[in-house]
């Protein structure tokens, strides 16, 4: 068994989509493992995505990660990294393949709806981002 990290971006909770996303995530065999709605800072989203500091489009993607709500969840099922990242499909919505979540619910590069760890050692990290160890620990079984 694998995990990864998502979060329901704060374009999936206006939308009202939190159901119909987490609907195709548990069909697609994932177990939620732990979630919740929280609100990131521009502080805190610019620290989870520390990594595109250097990046043109960081001062818009802090300022759309701390714009509302969003909901972060921890996701386990085998092969769970690559899985969940085929699951959601490219970053840009208009390349995203059919069936995919941004495909289906995307406006755009930077709204895209959901966030899915690109690695297993960084979904590690990103879960400890947003969850203490109690919460980590499967309750389900
Ligand atoms: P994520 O980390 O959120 O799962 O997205 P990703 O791996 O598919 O894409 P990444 O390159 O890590 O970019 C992180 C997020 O930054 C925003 N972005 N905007 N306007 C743009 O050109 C642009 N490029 C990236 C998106 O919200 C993207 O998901
Ligand atoms: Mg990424």
């Amino acid at each position: 068994m694998e995990r990864t990290l998502t979060i329901l971006k704060p374009d999936c909770v206006r939308k009202q989509l939190i159901g119909a996303v987490i609907d195709k995530i548990e069909r697609a065999g994932f177990r939620i493992v732990t979630m919740k709605k929280t609100k990131l800072t521009t502080e805190t989203a610019g620290e989870f995505y520390a990594v595109h500091r250097e990046r043109p489009f960081f001062g818009e993607l802090v300022e759309f990660m701390s714009s509302g709500p969003c909901v972060p969840m921890i996701l386990e099922k085998e092969n769970a990294v690559a899985d969940f990242r085929e699951l959601i499909g490219a970053t840009d919505p208009a390349e995203a393949a059919e069936g995919t979540i941004r495909k289906l619910y995307a406006d755009s590069k930077g709204e895209n709806i959901v966030h899915g760890s690109d690695s297993a050692e960084n979904a590690c990290n990103e879960a400890a981002f947003f969850f203490s160890t109690e919460e980590t620990v499967r309750v389900d079984r």
